[in-house]
């Protein structure tokens, strides 16, 4: 299984997912400022790779600094926190992991450094697990929703690359292929970072699951055609009314889904539920640099100065969407405000 981020010899190792496919190449942090740039040019994305990324960039921190007074010290790991934080404002999880971490340093206040080390580092490699752990659990309950012959339809990267290991969306896929469904993946491409066919396509072209890659602009002619009986897409924020943010282009999908009569489906683990806020209005929305759209392979295709607008997310209103698929169960979005996230 490709791992995106993992703990290897005192470091934080990331797959540079910006050279994918083409390279599989790693940064070996040794800093956090390091890990916190991965996560802001997006050699690392994803809504709980960002969140376990962010927690090892602590456990990193604690483990590089030099300071000997544990208050002093205990400063440092929250000033890591803060600098992680700042890197992407829509994905929750990366927040819920940050939290995770802080609530160790307030649990080990007092303690020997050393034994501060260890915690952060064993509560970064319990939030890896538990998500490796909510993807596996999310697969097997989402393939019952997935049908043999199946065409399904998905959106930017939730597989591997995107997660602990496995994937969401990419998971219940997963599942349904080793229960051998033969279903037909077909992947937007989704521009402008192409997540779609740089990450999705690669994750499953290497394992064989048939897939057929689409301009984000065929997704309506392809559900006329009647290839799509399902689409699925993850979430980086899920709001207590169910509305969700996700991938530019995810509402599209989701109109086009309902003008076809095709379940339009969301896999997240709860950690991506923000029970905090009220509906998809209240979401950040992250807004990139302009050169992503201007921009493919470093040459530039728009006219010097055109005005740019380059929101990295949408939100998809709960209205639009049948289920979300979650560790917990399958739920209409109308229940999430009764969930109650694990973490
Ligand atoms: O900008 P990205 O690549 O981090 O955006 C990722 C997505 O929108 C994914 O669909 C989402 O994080 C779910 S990943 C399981």
């Amino acid at each position: 299984m490709i791992r995106a981020v993992e703990w290897k010899e005192g470091r934080v190792r990331i797959l540079d997912q910006t050279k994918l496919p083409g390279e599989t190449t790693y940064i070996d942090c040794e800093k956090v400022e390091q890990v916190a740039q991965a996560i802001r040019d997006l050699c690392v994305r994803g809504a709980p790779a960002i969140g376990i990324t962010a927690a090892y960039g602590m456990a990193l921190a604690a483990q590089t600094s030099a300071l000997s007074s544990p208050s002093l010290f205990q400063k440092e790991i929250e000033e890591a926190g803060a600098l992680l934080a700042a890197t992407r404002p829509t994905a929750i999880n990366l927040f819920t992991a940050i939290n995770r971490m802080k609530k160790i340093m307030e649990d080990q206040k007092g303690h020997p450094i050393p034994s501060q080390r260890r915690a952060l580092l064993a509560e970064a490699n319990a939030i890896l697990n538990e998500d490796i752990d909510a993807n596996r659990t999310i697969g097997r309950l989402g393939s019952a929703l997935i049908a043999f012959g199946d065409g399904i339809l998905t959106y930017c990267n939730t597989g591997a690359l995107a997660t602990g290991g496995y994937g969401t969306a990419l998971g219940i896929i997963r599942s349904a292929w080793e229960q051998e469904k033969r279903i037909a993946v077909y992947v937007c491409e989704t521009r402008p970072v192409l997540q779609g066919a740089r990450l999705t396509a690669w994750e499953l072209h290497r394992e064989k699951i048939p897939v057929v890659l689409i301009t984000d602009s065929m997704a309506g002619t392809i559900m006329r055609l009647g290839k799509i009986r399902r689409c699925i897409v993850g979430a980086d924020r899920i709001a207590t009314n169910g509305d969700v943010a996700n991938k530019i282009g995810t509402y599209t999908i989701a109109v086009l889904a309902r003008e076809h009569n095709i379940p339009f489906y969301v896999a997240a683990p709860t950690s991506t539920i923000d029970l905090g806020i009220a509906s998809g209005d209240q979401i950040p929305i992250e807004e990139r640099d302009r050169s992503e759209v201007t921009d493919i392979g470093g040459k530039t295709f728009a006219p010097e100065g055109v005005a740019v607008s380059n929101l990295a997310f949408d939100i998809t209103p709960a209205e639009y969407i049948q289920a979300i698929i979650t560790e917990k169960g399958i739920f209409r979005p109308d229940q999430i405000q009764g969930l109650k996230p694990s973490v």
